[in-house]
């Protein structure tokens, strides 16, 4: 250390060198000692060692930008719709997750043993000591703390070594890539794409071509079909049902898509006779009898809010505790959730069944971005 004041010397004027000293002293930092691990190689045997030592450096970085690239193809392209264990293709859904995660945690493990390999094969062997000291730096000491780095980088012989360099650039880069990629991928969509049949304004409920739509429940066997009746329910019962037309019957693809759709869960509810209602204007009629249907699918973030109270005729989503009073057309009454449950407009036909008489006429499930109105 310096017996003088480091911070009353005049920087200008000082070589890189001579900064880099400064910041050390201004840091109360004394280098003990500094080996460099690397002296320029003279002799051929030396300069095949250190193209040795640059390849093993590389090499990590190289295969870290490799796999960050692998990790964005499997993000775009690998198949990650769900499939059951009973269908064809389950095995390559079920590699979706392993594949995608396997490839960025090594893309990380890669780099970071790629700046390990660096750090130890070619940073100079140093030893200092600093005494603590409290409080930002002064405007000195931040500028000779860059110069500090410089000199970092000149012991490191990186401006020599563009193998490692570019390297070392691919990796971090396309790393970057890699995770903007993992952080933004899943919003880079247009949900307007099919204007007035957009899936945020259509649902699996909305009648196309005259064709009726059922309420069915689910047994959970692909391919059996229980439509609903009146007399399926008690008084006071809840039961989760999904969109049915008799042209997707034995059609697997479609049964279930009907069934996967996320804004297609609906509850029917059965109130007990004489259960005072209020109505939303313009939906009087969308119940049939003691009978309403509303939308599964939380108008807060999404979940399914079907924990049902047949008492207090409330029902909860379990997310984040949105509760909405269905006797007063579903609307929210505590927790984060704004609007109410979308109500389905229901009947029964001349079969007995129960069918939806139009699709939900606002969207279901929680706000989005670009939210609107219907023209
Ligand atoms: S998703 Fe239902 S309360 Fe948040």
């Amino acid at each position: 250390m310096t017996g003088d004041d480091p911070s009353k010397r005049d920087p200008a004027g000082m070589s890189r060198e001579q900064l880099a000293r400064l910041a050390g002293d201004l840091d109360d930092v004394e280098v003990v000692a500094n080996t460099p691990r690397r002296p320029e190689p003279t002799t051929r045997a030396e300069k095949r060692a250190e193209k040795r030592a640059e390849w093993s450096v590389a090499l990590w970085f190289v295969l870290s930008a490799l796999l960050a690239i692998a990790f964005v193809l499997a993000y775009s392209l690998w198949p990650n719709e769900y499939v059951s264990p009973s269908e064809d293709g389950y095995t390559l859904y079920a590699l979706y997750t392993p594949v995608v995660g396997g490839a960025f945690g090594l893309a990380v493990l890669t780099l970071g043993i790629g700046v390990i390999m660096h750090i130890k094969k070619f940073f100079p062997d140093e030893v200092s000591v600093q005494q603590r000291h409290d409080g930002p730096s002064d405007e000195l000491a931040r500028k000779t703390a860059v110069a500090h780095f410089e000199e970092i980088g000149e012991d490191t012989n990186l401006p020599r070594r563009p193998l490692i360099k570019r390297a070392m650039l691919g990796a971090v880069g396309l790393f970057g890539a890699a995770a903007g990629v993992l952080a933004i991928g899943g919003f880079v969509r247009y949900p307007w794409t099919g204007g007035d049949k957009a899936p945020l304004w259509i649902t699996g409920w909305k009648p196309l071509g005259g064709e009726t739509v059922y309420l069915r429940s689910q047994s959970g066997v692909l391919g059996e079909i229980d439509r609903v009746r009146p007399e399926d329910m008690q008084p006071g019962a809840m039961m989760t049902v999904f969109p049915f037309r008799e042209s997707d019957r034995g059609e697997k693809e479609l049964l279930l898509a009907a069934e996967r759709a996320s804004d297609a869960p609906v509850m029917l509810i059965r109130l007990r006779p004489g259960t005072e209602v209020t109505k939303r204007p313009g939906q009087e009629d969308f119940n049939y009898g003691d009978y309403y249907a509303f939308s599964k699918i939380c108008t807060h973030l999404g979940c399914p809010a079907s924990q049902y109270d047949s008492q207090n005729h409330i029902t909860l989503c379990p997310c984040h505790q949105s509760e909405f009073l269905i006797t007063a057309s579903a609307k929210p009454i505590f927790g984060p959730a704004a609007r109410p449950l979308p109500q389905l407009p229901i009947t029964v036909n001349e079969e007995g069944y129960f069918v939806a008489r139009g699709g939900f006429i606002e969207p279901v499930g929680p706000g989005f971005w670009e939210r609107r109105t219907r023209p």
